[in-house]
């Protein structure tokens, strides 16, 4: 009976396996499409642009400084394929002004026709302790981080929708999936992303629209650097529990979920954990998913148990040498 009944579910699971692939989305083919990725010229923002020029696709590049655009688009153009493909370049603010950000993408639709990918990449973080950010940095960072977001894929959806195909992708963080010492500014500007792609992928996926949130871990690119500059140790700690990750090995993960529909899109081991732990009610995408979601979800939870506890020892260590430390200078 025990066999029969272990049998039937093996079975079971095997025949979700197949047609798990009959209810995803089909995939969207780069060769021609018209990508455009704000924050295209720095960072994973420019090897995302990179990946996609490498499948046949035409780029716009959206961000604010201009040489660095330019320079951007010299570099990315030396993977073209073929003699047809090109890269523009668009300088704007995305976080100021909705109709500035709809100009642009009409600008670029003008040009290299409609959008068939957005990739929201553009973005900034600043670590501190909640009482050392200065207040205007939090609306700064949901202005830049979320807003930005907001008024580009508001330029692009409408026409995805009249055209039942496209794809969104929004570039989060590892900080939008759990909250950690340093972020309280930065991690909220990525949480919300979430809120809006989940919301966003229930009004377009009847119109076969498919949205992707990205959880990248720490990530060697010169916001990165940036961001080192004023990270408060307790942040640092924290981090090195996980390695550091290449721009590249990024955005080609990145670029593979957005062109599969993917909603969820992680890179590595504790990516993976992460959004397996964090997908709440979150969309799937294939039935395997959902299944290595329920199965994996109580292991997971228990390792980040661990985890937790490690992060706040360490909090409390550093803590410990502050006051020491401030203890020591006034006994002197
Ligand atoms: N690196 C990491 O460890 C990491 C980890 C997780 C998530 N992320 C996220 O990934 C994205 C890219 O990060 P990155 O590390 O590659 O950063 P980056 O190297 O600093 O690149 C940021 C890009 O965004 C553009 N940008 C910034 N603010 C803008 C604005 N207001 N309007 C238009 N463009 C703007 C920048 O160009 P201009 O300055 O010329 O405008 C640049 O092209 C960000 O959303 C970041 O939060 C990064």
């Amino acid at each position: 009976m025990l066999l029969l009944a272990a049998a039937f579910i093996v079975a079971f699971v095997l025949l979700l396996y197949m047609v798990s692939p009959l209810i995803s989305p089909s995939p969207l083919k780069l060769a021609g499409a018209h990508v455009v990725v704000t924050g295209g010229s720095s960072g994973i923002g420019k090897c995302i642009a990179i990946e996609c020029f490498k499948c046949g696709a035409f780029i716009t590049l959206v961000a604010r400084n201009e040489s660095k655009l330019v320079q951007a688009k010299k570099e990315i153009e030396k993977y073209a394929i073929n003699e047809k493909q090109v890269v523009i370049c668009i300088s704007v603010d995305v976080s100021k002004d909705y109709r500035q950000v709809e100009n642009v993408i009409k600008q670029a639709q003008e040009k290299l026709g409609p959008v068939d990918m957005l990739v929201n990449c553009a973005g900034m973080a600043i670590a501190g302790t909640f009482e050392e950010i200065e207040i205007g940095q939090f609306t700064r960072l949901m202005e830049v981080n979320y807003l930005g977001s907001v008024y580009a894929s508001r330029a692009v959806i409408s026409t995805m929708k009249e055209r039942r195909m496209g794809r969104v992708v929004f570039v989060s963080s590892q900080a939008g999936q759990l909250g950690l010492f340093g972020y309280t500014a930065y991690s909220p500007s990525k949480f919300a992303l979430r809120g809006l792609a989940e919301a966003l992928q229930m009004e377009v996926k009847p119109y076969n629209v498919y949205i992707t949130v990205a959880y990248p871990p720490d990530t060697d690119t010169p916001g990165f650097a940036e961001e080192n500059k004023s990270k408060p140790l307790e942040t640092k700690l924290i981090s090195e529990s996980s390695s550091l990750c290449q721009p590249e090995q990024v955005a080609k993960v990145i670029v593979k979920d957005a062109i599969q529909g993917n909603f969820n899109s992680s890179v590595g081991s504790d990516g993976y954990m992460l959004s397996s732990l964090t997908c709440g009610m979150s969309p799937v995408t294939t039935i395997t998913e959902g299944l290595q979601q329920v199965v994996t979800m109580g292991l997971f939870r228990t390792i980040a148990l661990f985890y937790l506890g490690s992060f706040d020892s360490i909090v409390r260590r550093c803590m410990m040498q502050k006051q020491n430390c401030e203890q020591a200078s006034k006994t002197d």
